[in-house]
């Protein structure tokens, strides 16, 4: 089969297509056609080598795949069965959504349809135009409203706000009824952001980040994107018992802060995990979403919106060198 798959050489990641011989399922496993996977930081990281994201070599990359079982050792799963894998390992521990066939583990595979009538279901398209981006802003607010945020408690702000994740956290806090404020480097972005459901757009320079651990409070909640000064600023203007989302590291890694958020005004800093989600919870958010597409015409239609590119797998590495270097924003599909 065709596939991109990236190997060690001299120290650096090496990413390449190549013609691989397909394995067979093993017990309690399914072979997925790949039709769409998608790119998003971490696969930008892993497959340029900016970052040690691949815990193997030789691997194929891509957190993401949705195609269609062909063949299967689990009894959940038959062939012709519409599915999808987000994270789990997928193109990280084990090979990944850039090849034409997936073999994934029957506890990390998820339906792309449910139900009878009125059926909820995603194409394989919608469902990596979500991808990891669209289930972690999905992961995020069933944490916070698991832990007590309410849209009467102040905006949230959502950092990295034009990314996967940014652009998604904006869609899904909107829905859930919360004023949504965009903190993004790309303010050129304005009107679209806006589109999606933000509020107010706030450009880098309009936020200090020099920051004592406690500022006013502006904010209800925020999802986080960026770690580091941001995330550190962000938890110091949020409201007694609101939650921060601490979702991803695209600034840094690093965090300085003191406990003063957390003991004098009750602030939550939640953990969001993907590819860690519990398989109800995960099951539960992709219904959600297949509903919210199904049954709103409009929704579906929407969707697109979140597509900037639409690429083959010769194209994924140079994508992702933009995508790193900040030239992108909103969703990548790549098409198998
Ligand atoms: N915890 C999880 O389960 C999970 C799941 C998915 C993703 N993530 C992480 O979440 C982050 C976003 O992922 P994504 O796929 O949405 O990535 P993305 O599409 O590349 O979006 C990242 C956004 O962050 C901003 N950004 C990038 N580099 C930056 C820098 N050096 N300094 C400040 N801002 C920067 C940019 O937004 P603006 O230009 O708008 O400022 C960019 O669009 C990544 O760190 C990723 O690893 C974590």
């Amino acid at each position: 089969m065709k596939a991109l798959q990236s190997r060690q050489q001299n120290e650096k990641v090496v990413t390449e297509l190549a013609d691989i011989a397909v394995a067979a399922p093993k017990a309690y496993e399914v072979k997925i056609k790949v039709q769409f996977s998608s790119i998003n930081y971490k696969d930008a990281l892993g497959v340029t080598g900016a970052g040690r994201i691949f815990k193997k070599f030789p691997i194929i990359g891509g957190i993401d795949a949705a195609g269609e079982v062909v063949e299967s050792r689990s009894e959940k799963f038959k062939p012709g069965d519409p599915v999808l894998v987000t994270g789990c390992g997928l193109g990280e521990t084990h090979d990944g959504g850039y090849a034409e066939y997936v073999i994934e583990s029957e506890e990390n595979v998820v339906p792309r349809e449910w139900g009878h009538k009125p059926i909820m279901k995603l194409t394989a398209r919608q469902a990596m135009i979500f991808g990891t981006a669209g289930f972690t802003a999905e992961l995020a607010l069933a944490r916070m409203l698991q832990n007590g945020q309410t849209p009467t408690m102040g905006p949230i702000l959502v950092t990295g706000a034009s990314g996967g994740v940014g652009q998604f956290a904006i869609r899904t806090f909107s829905r859930a009824g919360f004023e949504v404020h965009a903190l993004t480097g790309k303010t050129e972005l304005r009107s679209r952001l806006e589109k999606l459901g933000a509020k107010k757009v706030i450009s880098p320079k309009d936020f200090s980040l020099k920051s004592r651990s406690l500022e006013s409070i502006e904010y209800g909640g925020a999802v986080d994107n960026l770690g580091g000064k941001t995330l550190a600023a962000v938890i110091a203007r949020v409201q007694l018992w609101g939650n921060v989302a601490s979702i991803g590291l695209a600034d840094s890694a690093e965090l300085q802060t003191t406990v003063m958020p957390m003991i004098l005004r009750g602030v939550s800093l939640l953990g969001i995990s993907s590819n860690n989600c519990s398989r109800d919870l995960r099951l539960k958010l992709w219904q959600k979403l297949a509903a919210e597409i199904s049954h709103d015409p409009s929704e579906a239609a929407g969707l697109d919106q979140f597509v900037t590119y639409e690429v083959s797998l010769e194209k994924v590495v140079n994508v992702s060198q933009e995508m790193l270097a900040r030239k992108i924003h909103g969703r990548v599909l790549v098409k198998i």
